[in-house]
């Protein structure tokens, strides 16, 4: 084989809450998303205790999609897009997260957003949970802290996978799952008070949310047996800074930390490894013979994942830092960085690939990929991101060499994003993302008119031609 396979999905990804906007329409309630303001580059972002007046909080509109999905999905089947990833608010379907019955108004939502996907070809892929925890939850039982949340995310799982189970195929559970690990309050709205054990509140929590993914795969297998249900990961490329034997161990232990999510998803138990770390940090998980058969039963049938750069470990102790999703890294000294601080590494991803197939040899799924840049809007509205295209058409080389040249198997690419969105970690809109330009600032001003970048036409071609013409 030569070429990426005729099958190959080719797609978009957002999430619900960096774009829907529409944040209590429909007797939608409140999501950790919600409640987080705008920060900037270097600038945290606020989680204030429920929405305080005055404040910005930029998925409260966020690019409007929940208002103008037909002309957005319009834009991406001209794109050729074959399928379509975001997430379902969970705040939608239970406002609160524990109600009894789901609310009607927000299923209608998705089934009309997924029909019309539907209608021009395209498969949604869904994210159950994307950095959208209620926060009800939050205040009730301090989030994932929580071993009731288990219950009360199956219940969310069971009214969607019984709702859409005839129009979606494709499920992750939780994007970025070790991002718990990174930003707790981002991640599962878990705010480590002062004087707690940051890693015992953090992997107890995770345990719940692996026990919860793993019962939730079982459960969507139950009720259609075709679905396919993924995990979904942050993969941190890590390379050591020299040869040293200290630095290869320290890039070791590095991604260690993050294959431990990975393993229990994957193999249906946590590894020696695993145990281990938990143990030296005096950390004995209060799991159950539950939870060992239901982590056991629920192994994810794909490994979806999030790449955007690499990182370098060192024992250096006055290595400078740079920036990078989610994790600082140390600069690598070969690589270009964004706008941001990420550095631009395709190889990165091929790496990762590899990495990923031969330690699971299960198909794998490129969810995020992408170039935060700032955009400029020339005279005649044209917007020329070339650097975005050269980043893109980079990485699609890197997945076109992991497939041909070294065997993965990888079953679509879903670029970040397909448009302009609210950022996750800055809540800036001027670190655009997409295809598609959104009129759109960091004050929340603009008109919200959609329109093309030249990446959109670059795209478009690729997809048009499986990754040939790039
Ligand atoms: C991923 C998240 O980590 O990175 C997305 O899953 C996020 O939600 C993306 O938007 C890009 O990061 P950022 O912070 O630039 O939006």
């Amino acid at each position: 084989m030569n070429h990426l396979p005729d099958n190959f999905l080719w797609g978009g990804a957002v999430s619900a809450n960096q774009c829907e906007g529409a944040y209590d329409v429909g007797g939608k309630g409140l999501s950790i998303a919600d409640i987080a303001t705008a920060g900037g580059l270097g600038v945290k972002r606020e989680y204030t205790d429920g929405v305080i007046k005055g404040k910005y909080y930029p998925s409260h509109q966020a690019i409007d999609f929940f208002h103008r999905y037909k002309e957005d999905i319009a834009m991406f089947a001209e794109m050729g897009l074959k399928c379509f990833r975001t997430s379902i608010n969970w705040t939608r379907i239970f406002p609160l997260g524990d109600e009894a019955m789901p609310n009607e108004a927000g299923l209608r939502f998705y089934d009309d957003l997924f029909d019309e996907c539907l209608k021009y070809g395209i498969e949604p892929v869904v994210t159950i949970s994307h950095y959208e925890t209620p926060f009800a939850l939050v205040k009730k039982y301090g989030s994932w802290r929580s071993r009731n949340m288990i219950d009360l995310f199956l219940r969310f799982c069971e009214a969607i996978f019984n709702r859409y189970k005839e129009k979606v195929k494709y499920w992750m559970t939780f994007n970025e799952i070790n991002v718990i690990t990174l930003n707790p309050i981002m991640a599962a709205g878990i705010k480590i008070e002062e004087g707690e054990d940051f890693d015992r509140v953090i992997y107890h929590a995770a345990h719940h949310q692996l026990v919860a993914s793993a019962k939730a795969v079982q459960l969507g297998h139950q009720i259609n047996p075709d679905f396919k249900i993924g995990m979904m990961m942050l993969y941190p490329t890590f390379y050591a800074e020299t040869c040293k034997p200290e630095d290869q161990l320290i890039a070791m232990k590095s991604i260690d930390k993050h294959y431990y999510f990975s393993d229990v998803q994957v193999r249906g138990r946590y590894s020696s490894k695993a145990i281990r770390y938990l143990a030296n940090k005096g950390i004995t998980l209060q799991t159950n013979p539950e939870d060992d058969k239901a982590l056991e039963e629920g192994i994810v049938d794909y490994i979806g994942f999030s790449y955007y750069n690499s990182n370098v470990a060192t024992t250096r102790p006055d290595a400078a830092f740079t920036g990078g999703n989610m994790l600082n890294a140390v600069k690598n000294p070969y690589l270009e960085e964004s706008a941001w601080g990420w550095s631009i590494d395709p190889i990165g991803l091929r790496i990762a690939l590899n990495n990923l197939y031969e330690r699971y040899q299960i198909p794998l799924f490129v969810v995020e990929n992408g170039l935060g840049a700032v955009d400029t809007v020339e005279e005649d509205g044209s917007i020329h991101d070339d650097y975005r295209i050269d980043y893109l058409r980079r990485h699609v080389k890197a997945i076109k060499a992991a497939v041909i040249e070294d065997g993965v198997e990888c079953i679509g690419y879903t670029p970040w994003s397909c448009i302009d969105l609210v950022s996750a970690s800055t809540g800036e809109m001027k670190k655009r993302y997409g295809f598609i330009y959104v009129d759109k600032d960091d004050d929340g001003k603009g008109s919200l008119a959609r329109s093309r970048k030249d990446s959109f036409f670059w795209y478009k071609k690729c997809i048009e031609t499986n990754g040939e013409e790039i």
